[in-house]
């Protein structure tokens, strides 16, 4: 298996079935630094850098904490906007990296045009973490979506996920790309605008990714050992940012999921992800309910940006 020390995670298409095992070792290896909320000195030496030039919650919440909680070093922004790259002279990928890269050891990149953090790994000195990218991939979301799946139902062989939401999203495509290394069968459910592009189904399929559509969550639901859900209610991705009109729609029952569908179709073990945030698709009821597992995955957020930071700055080998 290939070292991580020094690698750029840009995409799930470079990751390998050993390669998954090994990153959700190194998890358990690290989980109960963060389940007893202490901090280690791991990382002390390092600085991480984090370069997110549109809103996030999660992932960058998360990288940073879990760069505190190897003992690391934390600087970076949030809003590009007060970066040149954001201002009037709109600096390049480029000429922006090749200063970031001398003011931390790791750099963790979410850009709203797809490729960005790949053009940036090729200036950086430094591994770059694709933290969201565009409608491109979102690598860590879905690394912490299968580790929460391998610790929920023990494997992700022989499992059926049902996919629901818009198919451009960057979630959906590490998912897919992920898919092709494990016996895992994808239904996707999605409105007619939100259909996954020819250019996605042509690497599924030269992938060998076991896929099927369908047009309504009510006539497949019953399939699913996993239902991951993104709304379909959404912004541009391909913005900087994008303000919520009052018009903004709402999300029609066939991709939808409720605690009542969940109760009356669903398999009683099905669990529920969703990358978050939600909007209606996914309704609050369904939080009360055994199937909850997106709660789980803040902690997990946490626990896998910790074991990705180890291994690319040679922590863990
Ligand atoms: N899941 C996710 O990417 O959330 P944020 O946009 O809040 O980081």
């Amino acid at each position: 298996m290939r070292s991580f020390n020094g690698r750029d995670i840009l995409s799930l298409k470079d990751f390998e079935r050993m390669e998954f095992f090994r990153v959700f070792e190194v998890c358990e290896e690290l989980a109960p630094i963060a389940k007893n909320r202490s901090n280690t000195d791991m990382c002390s030496d390092k600085t991480l850098l984090t370069a997110f030039y549109q809103p996030s919650t999660r992932t960058r919440m998360a990288t940073e904490a879990a760069m505190h909680r190897l003992g690391g070093h934390v600087l970076g922004f949030s809003d590009a906007k007060m970066t040149r790259a954001g201002d009037f002279y709109q600096e390049s990928i480029k000429d922006t990296v090749h200063m970031l890269e001398y003011y931390g050891d790791v750099i963790a990149m979410r850009h709203f045009q797809q490729g960005a953090p790949a053009e940036a790994a090729k200036w950086s000195s430094v591994p770059i973490i694709n933290c969201g990218d565009g409608w491109g991939e979102h690598p860590t979301q879905v690394l912490t979506d299968l580790y929460t799946i391998w610790n929920e139902l023990g494997t992700l062989d022989g499992i059926h996920v049902l996919c629901i939401g818009d198919m451009r999203m960057r979630t959906m495509h590490s998912i897919g790309y992920a898919a092709s290394q494990f016996d895992m069968d994808l239904t996707l459910v999605y409105p007619d605008n939100m259909s996954p592009t020819d250019e996605f189904r042509a690497e599924l399929n030269e992938r060998n990714v076991s896929f099927r559509e369908a047009e309504d969550v009510r006539d497949v639901i019953q399939d699913a050992d996993v239902i991951y859900m993104e709304p379909v209610v959404q912004p541009d991705y391909t913005k900087p940012r994008d303000e919520a009109t009052e018009d903004k729609g709402v999300t029609p029952p066939q991709y939808q999921v409720t605690a009542k569908l969940m109760r009356e179709k669903a398999q009683q073990s099905a669990i529920v992800l969703h990358s978050l945030p939600r909007m209606d698709e996914l309704t609050v009821d369904v939080d009360g309910t055994r199937h909850n597992r997106y709660w789980i995955e803040a902690f997990n957020g946490v626990v896998m940006r910790m074991a990705l930071l180890a291994l690319v700055l040679g922590k863990v080998e």
